[in-house]
C-alpha cells in the first residue's frame, strides 16, 4: 500500500540541505519491516565521526543549475597538503566568513584526496548561509571547515547490507549525498536506480552529471508530472532492495510510511528541514545579560525565539546533533532533546536550543 506524498509543500522544498533527525521519531514507531539509517545515535556516531578542523581554499566554483541558484564549490587545502577521508554520505562543516557554520554534504569523488566538492542551492528567506556562500565565497577564498563526519551512512550490499539491489531518491539539491553514493555503487558493480525529482528542470542541479547513468535514473518535475506520490518514486522496488533517501520532510515522511508496508525494503534518509516540535508546550527564557524575556510558543523552537532578541545567535542544523546553538541555563529546569550533550554537560547547564526546551516554568539563559 502506498501513501501520496502531502500536496502542502514547506517553502524549501528541493532547497536546503541540512541534515535531519525526523527519522529518528518516526523510527520510534516503525514496524520490524524497516531498517532506518543509523540516524538514531546522530551526533554520537559510532564511525565516521571526525573533528578535525582545517583551512580550505575556494579553488573553484560553478552554477550547477540552469536557474543559477545552486552553486559548486570546490575546495582545496591552501598548502597543497591531502583533505581527510570520507565516504558517501559525508558532510563538512563550512565557517563562513561571517561567522554563521553551515554543513553541507560533500558530491564529489572520495577517492580525490586532494579537493571537496560542495553544492548550495540559494534561499533568499533562509538563515543567510547560503546567500554569503553564492555572494562571498569567490575562487580564492580561505576558510575553515570542520569534518568530515557521516550521519547519512551508505552500506551497499555486501558491504553491511543484505539488500540485493539499491534504489535512490532524490529531491533537488538533495542529490548530492546521493550522487556519491550512485557514483560508488557503481564503481562496485551494484544494481541501482534512481528517482530524482524538483520542481522545473531548470532547477535540478548535475543534470548533466546523472544523465552519464542513462535510464538508470528517472528525473521527473512537478511541473511536468505532478508532485509525486510514493508509489512514484518507489517503481520498480521489491524487496531486498536498501532505498536511500534525501529530499525534503513530505518526501521522507511518505517513502518510511510506504516502506514499512514493503517486506525486504531498507531505508535511509536524510532530509532538508528541521523536524517539527512535537509535545511542544509555551515556556519563556530570559536572557541574563539583559533580562530580556521572550516567549517560545508551543510549536516553535527555543532557538527561533532566541533569534528574534539575538539574531546573530550561533546555529547550524537546526536538529540537534551539530552542537552549534549551545547555550547555558543557569535556572530553571530545562528539557533536553539532543543526542550530543553528555550527562555531565547537562550538569554543567548546557542545553541545545535548537530541540530543548523548558517544562513550562521559566529557563534563564547565560546571554
Ligand atoms: S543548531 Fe545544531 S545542535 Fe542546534
Amino acid at each position: 500500500m502506498t501513501r501520496p506524498v502531502p500536496t502542502v509543500l514547506p517553502p524549501d522544498l528541493y532547497g536546503k540541505h541540512v541534515h535531519d533527525p525526523t527519522t529518528r521519531v518516526l523510527d520510534r514507531i516503525a514496524t520490524a519491516k524497516v531498517t532506518l539509517s543509523t540516524l538514531i545515535n546522530r551526533g554520537r556516531l559510532p564511525s565516521g565521526v571526525n573533528d578535525h578542523r582545517f583551512p580550505v581554499v575556494v579553488t573553484d566554483r560553478v552554477l550547477v543549475a540552469a536557474d543559477a541558484d545552486v552553486v559548486s564549490l570546490r575546495l582545496e587545502s591552501p598548502s597543497g597538503r591531502s583533505l581527510p577521508r570520507w565516504q558517501p554520505g559525508a558532510h563538512i562543516d563550512l565557517e563562513l566568513p561571517s561567522g554563521r557554520i553551515r554543513q553541507y554534504s560533500l558530491c564529489g569523488d572520495p577517492a580525490d584526496r586532494g579537493a571537496y566538492r560542495i553544492a548550495v542551492r540559494r534561499i533568499p528567506d533562509g538563515g543567510g548561509g547560503s546567500i554569503e556562500v553564492h555572494d562571498e565565497l569567490a575562487v580564492g577564498t580561505e576558510l575553515m571547515v570542520r569534518g568530515p563526519r557521516n550521519a547519512f551512512l551508505f552500506a551497499p550490499p555486501g558491504r553491511g547490507s543484505t539488500a540485493r539491489r539499491l534504489h535512490f531518491v532524490a529531491g533537488g539539491i538533495g542529490i548530492t549525498p546521493i550522487l556519491a553514493m550512485a557514483r560508488a555503487a557503481d564503481r562496485l558493480g551494484v544494481p541501482w536506480t534512481m528517482v530524482y525529482c524538483g520542481r522545473t528542470l531548470d532547477t535540478i542541479p548535475f543534470l548533466d552529471e546523472i544523465a552519464e547513468f542513462g535510464d538508470r535514473v528517472t528525473v521527473r518535475t512537478d511541473a511536468d508530472h505532478g508532485i509525486p506520490t510514493a508509489a512514484d518514486l518507489l517503481a520498480g522496488v521489491d524487496g531486498d532492495t536498501a532505498v536511500y533517501c534525501c529530499g525534503p520532510t513530505v518526501m521522507t515522511a511518505a517513502l518510511l510510511s510506504a516502506i514499512r508496508d514493503m517486506d525486504g525494503v531498507e531505508f535511509h534518509s536524510e532530509r532538508f528541514s528541521p523536524a517539527p516540535v512535537v509535545d511542544g508546550a509555551p515556556f519563556a527564557v530570559r536572557l541574563a545579560a539583559t533580562g530580556e524575556i521572550v516567549e517560545v510558543g508551543a510549536d516553535e523552537t527555543m532557538l527561533a525565539a532566541i533569534l528574534r532578541a539575538r539574531p546573530n545567535q550561533p546555529y547550524s542544523c537546526r536538529q540537534g546533533f551539530c552542537g552549534t546553538c549551545v547555550v547555558r541555563v543557569v535556572a530553571g529546569s530545562p528539557d533536553h532533546r539532543d543526542t550530543v550533550l553528555t550527562d555531565s554537560d547537562h550538569a554543567e547547564g548546557k542545553t541545545l536550543a535548537c530541540v530543548s526546551r523548558g517544562h513550562g516554568d521559566t529557563l534563564v539563559l547565560d546571554l
